[in-house]
Order: C-alpha cells, then structure tokens, then sequence
C-alpha cells in the first residue's frame, strides 16, 4: 500500500487539505549542514553526486529543516552526460572539457543501453531514500530537458545565449537534430531507470528552454519534450515539466504533455492557470529574491500567489526558479510554513 501523498494528489488535481510545497535546489550552498557534508573528504562536487550516503545525506536535510512535501534526489542535469563520453567538471558552473562542435562529435557520442551501469550511484541514492523516507515524502527524480542539456554540450559552460547551440540549429538542422535525437533517447533510457529504481515523480528542467521564441520553441524543442515525456513509464508516476520563461507560450508547453508545468515568476499564476486549463496542474512561482525580504513580506507574497491560485486544486507551491546560495535558511523555513498555514482547509 503506497501512502497518498498531497504532493503525488496535487500532481493529479486531487483535492488536498492545504497546498504542498518544495523548493527547486532546497538542497544546496545556503545550508551550513550542505557545505559541511559537501567540505567532507574534501572532494569536489561530483565526487557528492557519485557518493550515495552522502548525497542522500544532503538530500534528505531539507526535509527535517525546511518541512516540505517532497524531496529531490540530490544530483545534477549533467551527470548523465559523463558517460556519454564527455569529460566534465564543475568550477562552480559546469565546464565540459571537449564541447560537441561537428558531425563527427555527435557520432562519437555514447549511448549507453543500460543508464543503471552507466550511473550507478543514480539508483543506488533513489533506493537509499526510498528505505529513508518510507511514509514520510515522496521523492522526486529529475533530468534535464533534450535542449537544456545540449545548451552545456554545445556551449562547453554557462551562457547567457547559448550562441554556439543557437548557430548549430540554425544553419545545420540535420546535425542539431542527431544530437538531439541521441540525447533524448538517453534521457529516456535515464528517467525510466530513475522509476525503476523508485523515483515517485519525475521532473524535466527544462531552464533554457525560455531562450527561444514561441515558433522556434515549437520547432526546436517541442518534439523532443515530447518524444521524451511519451516514452516514459507514466504510470502512476506524474511528470512536471519546468521550462524557465515559458509563460508567453504555455500553450505549447502544455503540448509536451506533461501532468505539470512548472511556471516560473514572469508569469501570472492566475492567468496561467485559465490558459493552462483545469485538468493540468501547475507548480511554482514565488521570485526566488523574495526570500530576501522581511518575512511580513514573505507572507503577503505567498498569500498573493495563493489568491491568484483561488483554492483550484492541482497546485504545488515553488520558487519560480532555484533557491539562491545567499538566502537565510529560516526565511526559506517561514516561506513554507506560511504556505501550509495559509492554505489549511
Ligand atoms: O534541487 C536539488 O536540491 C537537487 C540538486 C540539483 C543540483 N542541480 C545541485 C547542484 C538540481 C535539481 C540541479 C539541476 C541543475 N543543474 C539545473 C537545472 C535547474 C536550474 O537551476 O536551472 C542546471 C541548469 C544545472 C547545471 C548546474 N549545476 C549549474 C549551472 C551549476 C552552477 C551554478 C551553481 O548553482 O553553482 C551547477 C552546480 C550545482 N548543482 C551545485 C549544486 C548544489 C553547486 C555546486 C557546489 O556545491 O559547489
């Protein structure tokens, strides 16, 4: 018998007595407990990722501090794509020391059949937190949306425009389309492996998917979202899709397929909603800087995002992006408990 989570309910516009809530990267810098366990062994950051006792450790902190509905294994969009044959660090930002320029890179690109193998420290957290949190959260999976992750594959590292990508699909379709279909299917093969291993929700980040213009969106990224999101084992098992400056064209969003759309703050939650329709849920979107304001503040933010839900059911409260590493801890802690106490039936 497997627990009715209002979190899992939420994603499934069931009713709940009082909105779930989490936090995009609630594990992370702005806890001292995160930097204490990530300075242990004096390892770098993917050494956290590839140890399982101490990335279920860092994962499950949150909960016991923050007191949120969910918790998300902790990992990165871009340890899968190690074993695909790149080499990758992290300075803090990701750094891939060969980026994917030519033909013949995205031949050389390793499809690997079996993600479990290929990543195993992936499972080996997910089972650790199932046995951890039996009964008390649900865990959440993630991935990185197809073109998010060819942005760093391309790209090489951080961008503000991700150019070098951008030039690729615009003057040779047929390559950008190889990468593309390669790195979906390896993301398929991915998230399937994190339901197998027992990951209760999957999210897809999909943060540089606002880069584009609606008709590019459609063009570029829409049918890989949705190659990806149809060919996972959805069971039972809800998928959000987090595009970050999606809200001018949720339409399309909403298109990939998903049971959630994750909404970041550019966008009215409200009219996001009567956009959306009332069979899809949505989960986001206070302003990640809000959680620098006094808390009075914090609280009136949260009640106007509540108001602009009106009591709809199928909604998840979220940052509209990741938590920032400078926030204090107990404004995040108020946020939450503002969210439960606020939205109690
Ligand atoms: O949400 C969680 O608590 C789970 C952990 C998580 C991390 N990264 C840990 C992390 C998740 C879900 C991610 C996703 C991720 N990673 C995304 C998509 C979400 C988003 O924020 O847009 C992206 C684009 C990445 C790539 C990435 N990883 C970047 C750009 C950076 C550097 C920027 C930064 O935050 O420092 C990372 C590093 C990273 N990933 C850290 C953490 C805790 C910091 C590394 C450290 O501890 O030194």
């Amino acid at each position: 018998m497997s627990k009715q989570y209002d979190f899992i309910k939420a994603c499934w516009c069931q009713p709940v007595d009082r909105v779930p809530v989490w936090l995009m990267r609630q594990a992370g810098r702005y806890l001292q407990c995160y930097k204490d366990v990530r300075a242990q062994g004096g390892g770098t950051f993917l050494d956290l990722c590839k140890d399982p006792a101490r990335a279920a450790e860092v994962t499950i902190q949150p909960i016991d501090i923050l007191d949120v509905d969910a918790a998300i294994m902790f990992s990165d969009i871009l340890t899968p794509i190690e074993p695909m044959g790149m080499a990758l660090d992290f300075v803090p930002g990701p750094v891939f020391e060969k980026p994917i320029r030519t033909a013949a890179d995205v031949e050389a690109l390793i499809l690997p059949d079996d993600m479990a193998l290929a990543v195993p420290y992936v499972p080996a957290i997910i089972k650790r937190l199932r046995i951890a949190f039996e009964g008390r959260v649900p865990l959440i999976g993630f991935g990185g949306a197809p073109f998010t992750l060819a942005c760093y594959m391309v790209e090489g590292k951080g961008s503000k425009d991700f150019a070098e990508l951008k030039k690729m699909m615009y003057s040779d379709f047929p390559l950008y389309d190889a990468l593309m279909q390669k790195i979906t299917e390896m993301d398929r093969r991915y998230l399937n492996m994190q339901i197998d291993a027992g990951a209760q929700t999957i999210q897809i980040f999909d943060t540089w998917g606002g880069l584009l213009a609606p008709h590019d969106f459609e063009r570029y990224i829409l049918p890989y979202a949705k190659q990806l999101i149809n060919g996972l084992k959805r069971d039972g098992i809800p998928v959000i899709y987090f595009v970050k400056g999606g809200g001018g064209m949720l339409e399309l969003v909403k298109e990939a397929g998903a049971d959630v759309i994750g909404l970041d703050w550019h966008v009215n939650l409200g009219k996001a909603r009567d956009i959306l329709g009332d069979k899809i849920a949505v989960q986001g979107n206070l302003d990640p800087t809000v959680l620098y304001a006094p808390k009075p503040y914090i609280e009136q933010e949260v009640q106007r995002i509540l108001n602009e839900n009106a009591d709809r059911p199928g909604f998840i409260f979220n940052l509209g992006h990741g938590i920032l590493p400078t926030v204090p801890p107990e404004n995040a802690i108020h946020m939450v408990e503002c969210v439960h106490r606020l939205s109690q039936k």
